[in-house]
């Protein structure tokens, strides 16, 4: 009788141990969710998605955007990448601390800033159809994740990990090289992009204002992206290649001439740094 208790003690242990464990591997393992939700929610998500992917000729985004990328060209597979810009698991983190922006910013914020800054373009007003669509379809991918919002910065918990280089010896001659091997073919000889991928930098690129305009953000990104069909780069490669990339010419940011007229504005979520 004792026996049988200690067997069926065992056994419940065992299911535990192992329901534990399938849930924690479930966190680990973000997934993308195996069907769009019913009815009109489905139908707003299926918007944002396509709009995601077809960002700069799509009629509902393409007045907001001032350069050649889509938001896919660095959220990778429409953000159902794992790794490089992911948006699997973002919405869990909003809405959180920017210090940017000096105010607690939503989802929807953080959509709308890459607008002005990755995508050289202008800020398309809170609510409308653009930012709800796409901010819907994020939130999707974020089904069966725990809320877990970031007090430290506006960003989910599948952001690109930092890489521990010294940068003041990222060196953007050896990155010239680099960029010529394995880069070129895709995206050009004067970074203007071909067919086979976007520019990277010039006129039709991400502005200075933009994350990937920070060497240590682009070399993280180039780690886990680049070269598309086999990211393989060393760290201190990926970090020459950011050095060269970022040393040339790009649009310059200035917040004012990225906001819309102040009655299509909404609010504008931020608030200066006091002195
Ligand atoms: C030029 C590249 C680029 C383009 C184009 C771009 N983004 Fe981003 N975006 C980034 C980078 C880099 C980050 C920071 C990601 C990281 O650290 O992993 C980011 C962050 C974000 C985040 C926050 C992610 C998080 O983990 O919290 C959202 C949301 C976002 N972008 C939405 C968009 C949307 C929507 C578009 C298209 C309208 C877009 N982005 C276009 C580069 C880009
Ligand atoms: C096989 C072609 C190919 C190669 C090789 C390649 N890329 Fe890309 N790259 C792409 C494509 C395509 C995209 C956009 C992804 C999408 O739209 O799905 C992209 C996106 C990018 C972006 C973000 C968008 C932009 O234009 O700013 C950067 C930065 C970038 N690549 C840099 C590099 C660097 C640096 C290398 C070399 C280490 C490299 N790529 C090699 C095809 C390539």
């Amino acid at each position: 009788m004792s026996f049988c208790r200690l067997n069926l003690r065992v056994v419940l242990c065992l299911g535990i141990m192992l329901l534990g464990s399938a849930t924690l591997h479930a966190e680990e393992q973000p997934i993308v969710p195996a069907a769009y939700p019913e009815g009109p929610l489905g139908e707003v998500v299926r918007l944002g998605e396509l709009l995601v992917n077809e960002t700069k000729d799509h009629p509902l985004s393409k007045p907001f955007i001032g350069n050649q990328l889509n938001c896919t060209s660095c959220h990778l597979e429409g953000g159902q990448h794992p790794d490089a810009g992911s948006f699997l698991q973002t919405a869990t983190a909003y809405p959180a601390w920017s210090p940017r922006e000096n105010r607690v910013i939503t989802l929807e914020d953080r959509v709308l800033n890459c607008f002005m800054r990755s995508q050289n373009g202008v800020r398309p007003p809170n609510g409308s159809q653009v930012s709800v669509a796409i901010t819907t379809y994020i939130t999707w991918l974020s089904t069966g994740s725990k809320i877990q919002m970031n007090e430290q910065k506006p960003l989910g918990p599948r952001h690109v990990p930092e890489l521990k280089v010294d940068w003041s010896k990222a060196n953007p001659v050896q990155g010239k090289e680099d960029y010529k091997t394995y880069c070129l073919d895709c995206h050009g000889q004067e970074g203007e992009g071909t067919d086979d991928g976007p520019p990277v930098w010039g006129p039709q690129s991400y502005n200075d204002g933009a994350g990937l305009s920070r060497v240590p953000k682009l070399a993280s990104w180039l780690k886990v992206g680049m070269p598309l069909d086999d990211p393989s780069l060393t760290e201190q490669e990926a970090a020459d290649i950011a050095a060269y990339i970022n040393s040339q010419q790009r649009p310059k940011f200035k917040l004012e001439e990225h906001l819309p007229p102040a009655e299509r504005l909404g609010e504008y979520n931020h608030e200066p740094a006091r002195p």
